[in-house]
């Protein structure tokens, strides 16, 4: 998709913030380099860096410190060490469908088999406990969770998230929450898997859509059990051995001196779903949940007789490029992904073109 478009398509194609980095955290990676921190780093990372997290997830689970905290080279890196360190051949893991689409490869590499949850439209894309309890069996080692979502936007509440660790419980599973868009909510109080007692629970989590630092490949791993940490740490050494040292710098910075930054953005990313989703709703045969985290929308958009990528490819002939739902999995069929990580000039720009597709494909 990216490929076949022009200069003048308006992308809702990718997901990051349209926002650069806090300017103290680029200063502070500046001085840290001219400071000289420009080696390696211990493995597990910063230790003022470590313990500032561990203090910002305190409002979750208190009392934890540099211990329960493994610096990552981004979520994705942390992914992977999650499923390298806890997946052998054999074992399976439960991953939502739709899904981020490195989670099924991210098993297959670690040796083992992926076991999709469909979270569907008709349930507000939250994935249901007869499911899982019809998924899981004696191999299964892992659920994986992600809340908010991409590329659904779908957050749960409390009661939700409840019933999702009491089926993890029951079976002895390792939950894996995949939480990048903790800071990117509206209308509700982020809602996570730690702080809830259990203690094989992997947080994960990245700076790069809390800072709007995508390119500076920066996260991490949580855990409240330090002795789990401590294996994720020997995991992390064989895959990037430390995390970039002026960079941690730069990220204790922006805690310490841009703490609002997430939240400022999110102002904007608010401001900005309810114009598209006022707008998609608003057009013929277009269904929308209005999503309460991540800056995704994921509406229901179906043409007869064409596939979502069919439709991905007009939406493109008609200057929008857009994700096709199928490249997240089966059940993203009927669907397409719009990122609004773009100004709301160009949100309207891009809507006036959806529905003129749109209209042209029903024969108007
Ligand atoms: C749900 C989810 N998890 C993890 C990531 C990985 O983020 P990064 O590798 O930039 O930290 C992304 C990126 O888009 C994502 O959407």
């Amino acid at each position: 998709m990216f490929d076949m478009a022009g200069d003048d398509v308006i992308s809702f194609g990718l997901g990051e913030p349209d926002f650069q980095p806090p300017q103290v955290a680029i200063d502070a990676m500046h001085q840290a380099m001219l400071a000289g921190h420009n080696k390696y780093t211990t493995t597990a990372g910063l230790p003022e860096l470590r313990l500032k997290i561990a203090e910002s997830l305190g409002y979750l689970q208190p009392g934890m410190d540099e211990s329960n905290v493994c610096m990552t080279m981004s979520g994705t890196n942390a992914l992977l060490n999650c499923f390298l360190t806890l997946v052998n051949p054999g074992s399976n893991v439960l991953m939502p469908e739709p899904y981020f689409p490195l989670y099924g490869p991210d098993v297959l590499i670690a040796g083992g088999e992926s076991r999709f949850y469909p979270c569907l439209f008709e349930n507000e894309f939250i994935p249901q406990i007869d499911v899982l309890e019809s998924l899981v069996d004696e191999d299964t080692v892992a659920i994986l969770y992600n809340f908010p979502s991409n590329p659904t936007g779908a957050t749960i509440t409390s009661e939700q998230r409840d019933e999702l660790l009491a089926f993890a419980k029951r079976h002895d599973l390792w939950i894996i929450t995949d939480e990048v868009y903790d800071r990117i909510v509206y209308d509700v109080n982020h809602v996570s898997f730690l702080g809830t007692g259990y203690d094989q629970t992997l947080l994960i989590n990245s700076f790069s859509k809390t800072f709007a630092m995508t390119g500076w490949r920066i996260g991490y791993i949580c855990c409240p059990n330090p002795d789990t940490v401590r294996q994720i740490i020997k995991m992390q050494y064989y895959i990037t051995a430390c995390s970039n040292d002026a960079m941690q710098y730069a990220v204790l910075t922006a805690f310490d001196e841009a703490s609002n930054y997430p939240e400022e953005m999110a102002k904007e990313f608010q401001a900005r779903r309810d114009l598209i989703c006022g707008r998609l709703n608003a057009m013929p045969g277009v269904s929308c949940h209005v999503p309460k985290g991540a800056f995704y929308v994921f509406p229901k958009m179906e043409v007869p007789g064409l596939s979502s990528e069919e439709l991905a490819i007009e939406l493109l002939h008609g200057g929008v490029l857009a994700s096709p739902g199928s490249a997240f999995g089966e059940s993203g069929e009927g669907h397409i992904r719009f990122a609004y990580t773009i100004s709301r000039d160009d949100i309207s720009a891009g809507m006036d073109k959806v529905e003129a597709v749109l209209a042209r494909l029903r024969g108007e």
